[in-house]
């Protein structure tokens, strides 16, 4: 995506106080250089500076992402708990347990990524503006599953021990401990040198292409194979916003990543694609593990060796948008994954404004598209 400043707007020069005649300074404080040059997006700082916008792009996603509001409340899962009481097989319910045991922590990790890297690193106000709504988009995703498993699991011991699966169930487990690998990984200096922004580099491409792009991709086909058998319809529904949150999600990051690309090119040499790439295939084999175990009891319909073909289709076509050569060569298997970018497209246009206006009071203008 071509991120360029194309709104140039002009901004006095400030003084500074007390200071004989008018010497200029930097317009932006930490992170600019003596010269007045606006900061890199990785230079380190807090810039504040709006106008002129570096990345009116960044804006414009904030912006969507607002038009993309939706609640919990709208969401009825009456339909799922009459599926999972009578019409799930043996294997779909230990299937479904997995998943959401899964989704108890996933959103709070990434949320918690968010605030510790990327709101730090990303140094552009409009973008700390797109990652204050991801934020909160991270929340109503915990919200959505942590309602999702008080619908889902009326025992209370068993409940908390789908909320623990993290300590408890080691195919889950070594999902986290992959993120919160990378999540250290970044260290707790400002990004100063090459070494420092391609760590960081690494996390976000990690969180963005591994985590939202592929575990949460692989969560969500599990939850369209239900829905292409008719079931869990609540769930779906949920689903579609989330998939389509995380897919803006993934999209910002990787906008963030080709403006790095432009502004510091020599970030990305040859060792830094392949260390990339041993990172998505790190991701697939950990997101492997996670599918033998989900489907280790035998759901008809989907097999252990279709979903591996899945995953690593994700995985190459994460490596192309990154600019990468693809490394497995694997078509898509799920026919339901394929229709699902257009289905969903058409959901989010069929919405009216009243869905839109939950929980909005006041005078709201919507864009004429709306
Ligand atoms: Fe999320
Ligand atoms: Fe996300």
């Amino acid at each position: 995506m071509a991120i360029t400043d194309d709104t140039p707007v002009p901004v006095p020069v400030p003084v500074e106080a007390g200071a004989a005649g008018a010497t200029p300074r930097p317009e932006t404080a930490p992170g600019a250089d003596p010269l007045g040059r606006r900061p890199n997006i990785l230079d380190p700082g807090f810039d504040l500076t709006l106008r002129p916008m570096r990345y009116p792009a960044f804006y414009e996603m904030y912006r969507d992402a607002i038009k993309n509001t939706w609640t919990v409340d709208e969401i009825d899962f009456s339909d799922d708990l009459v599926d999972l009481d009578r019409k799930l097989l043996p294997a779909e319910r230990h299937l479904v347990n997995r998943l959401v045991a899964f989704f108890a922590t996933g959103d709070s990790i990434v949320a918690n990524n968010l605030v510790l890297n990327l709101y730090r690193h990303i140094n552009a106000p409009e973008a700390r503006m797109y990652l204050s709504r991801q934020l909160y988009e991270e929340a109503l995703h915990v919200q959505f599953y942590l309602t999702l498993l008080d619908n889902y699991i009326p025992d209370l011991a068993e409940r908390e021990a789908a909320f623990a699966a993290v300590e408890n169930i080691p195919s889950i487990r070594a999902k986290a401990e992959f993120c919160f690998k990378w999540m250290a990984a970044v260290g707790d200096e400002p990004l100063r040198d090459a070494t420092d922004r391609r760590r960081f580099l690494m996390n976000l491409i990690c969180f963005a292409t591994c985590i939202e792009g592929l575990f949460f991709f692989a969560a969500f086909a599990y939850v369209y194979f239900l829905r292409s058998k008719g079931l869990l319809n609540g769930l779906a529904a949920g689903t579609n916003w989330v998939f389509r949150d995380e897919s803006m999600h993934m999209n910002f990051a990787l906008a963030v990543i080709d403006v790095v690309r432009r502004e510091e090119p020599e970030l990305f040499d040859a060792e830094m694609g392949e260390r990339i790439t041993a990172m998505i295939c790190e991701a697939v084999d950990a997101e492997y593990q996670f599918a033998c175990d989900l489907l280790g009891q035998g759901v008809p319909g989907m097999s252990v060796a279709d979903t591996r073909s899945y995953l690593e289709y994700v995985a190459d076509q994460r490596l192309a948008q990154l600019g990468l050569p693809k490394h497995f060569g694997s078509s898509n298997p799920f026919a339901f994954m394929e229709l699902q970018d257009v289905q969903e497209l058409s959901n989010f246009f069929e919405r009216t404004v009243s869905a839109y206006q939950v929980g909005v009071d006041g005078d709201v203008t919507f864009d004429e598209d709306f």
